[in-house]
């Protein structure tokens, strides 16, 4: 089969390796599936740099979340069939950038009929990440406003459509004008423009003052450092990551006079800790895409030649909404 390889550690485009490997076999609790959608993530980029908290070992395929069929599944395996539609995590090193991929039992649910392969390959990460940010960790209500960075990315856009179906006012912060109109287009009340206009004015414009009540922050360093200044009394500001490349840290002071909350996200940690609530929350996801209230917006569906481009493009910052391998 063929597959992406990273085997020296680096720039996506410098370091990924499309080649001729064999198809992977699945351990005891593992399935393979055949790829029919990876959608591109930071955290590829990241691997791909060594920079990722997890560091899969040389050689490895990125590509962390897929839909697929299954065509293999290990001998442990009892819940999940040959042939079933399914979504999920892969097990690096055999990610989704591949003809066949790995997954855990475990975190591979099954695929909802209302999205298509490249739709349903982006409601993982993104989306699960958004619901336990946003309403386990900062405890989103109706009626709030919700401030998200990095609107139109992976995890931004997730939380837009998050905040939209929880009856939050959303605003949401992009870099560019094509990033504003799919903003837009994905359901946030305002979109601001950060080469344009200053968002922490915005926000208290908006809020006359008072600020937002949660801020979804992807990007961190100075945007971190900016949200304080527009964040509403016990309002929530939920550290999700560090794209901009600068990891900030927090004046606690500042928490205690403005009476606010920082809370720190690992999404990942749940499938060790309370693996019962990813299998909630994605139950509660399928219901929301049957519903309407949420769909990934598929900017890209890339065949598998191109897709390392795409993931060089994300690291760049320049892609707009979710870029997929689609075969
Ligand atoms: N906490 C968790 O459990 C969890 C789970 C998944 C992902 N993450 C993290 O969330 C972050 C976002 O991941 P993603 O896949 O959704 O990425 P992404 O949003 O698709 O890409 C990053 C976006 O950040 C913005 N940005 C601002 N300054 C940037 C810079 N200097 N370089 C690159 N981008 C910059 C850009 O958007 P604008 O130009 O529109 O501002 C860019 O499109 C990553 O740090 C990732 O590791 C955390």
């Amino acid at each position: 089969m063929k597959a992406w390889r990273v085997h020296e550690l680096g720039e996506p485009s410098a370091v990924l390796r499309l080649e001729e490997v064999e198809r992977p076999e699945p351990g005891p609790r593992q399935v393979v599936v055949r790829v029919a959608g990876a959608a591109a993530n930071f955290p590829d980029v990241l691997m791909c740099r060594g920079l990722y908290q997890v560091k899969p070992p040389l050689p490895f395929t990125p590509g962390v979340e897929l839909c697929g069929e299954v065509v293999a599944v290990g001998a442990e395996v009892a819940e999940i069939a040959v042939g079933e539609r399914v979504l999920g995590g892969a097990v690096l090193p055999h990610g989704g950038f591949a003809e066949f991929a790995i997954m855990d039992a475990a975190q591979t649910f099954p695929a909802p009929r209302s999205l298509d392969d490249a739709e349903a390959a982006s409601l993982f990460i993104g989306y699960q990440t958004g619901w336990f940010g946003l309403h386990r960790r900062a405890g989103l209500k109706a009626g709030e406003t919700l401030l998200v960075h990095a609107a139109a990315g992976g995890v931004g856009s997730a939380a837009v459509q998050l905040g939209k179906a929880a009856g939050a006012r959303v605003i949401g912060v992009v870099g560019g004008a094509e990033k504003a109109s799919y903003a837009e287009e994905l359901g946030a009340d305002v979109v601001i423009d950060r080469h344009r206009d200053d968002f922490v004015q915005v926000v208290k414009e908006l809020t006359n003052g008072r600020g937002a009540d949660v801020i979804y922050d992807p990007v961190g360093g100075d945007v971190y450092q900016r949200s304080t200044k527009c964040i509403a009394f016990e309002g929530r500001i939920v550290v999700v990551g560090f794209a901009g490349g600068d990891i900030q840290t927090a004046a606690l002071n500042h928490a205690l006079v403005k009476n606010y909350s920082i809370v720190g996200l690992h999404w990942g940690l749940y499938n060790t800790y309370d693996p019962a609530s990813v299998s909630e929350c994605h139950r509660a996801l399928t219901t929301r895409a049957a519903e309407g209230l949420i769909r990934p917006l598929v900017s890209e569906r890339l065949p598998l030649d191109q897709i390392a481009d795409g993931v060089q493009r994300l690291a760049d910052g320049k892609t707009v909404g979710r870029v997929v391998y689609a075969p």
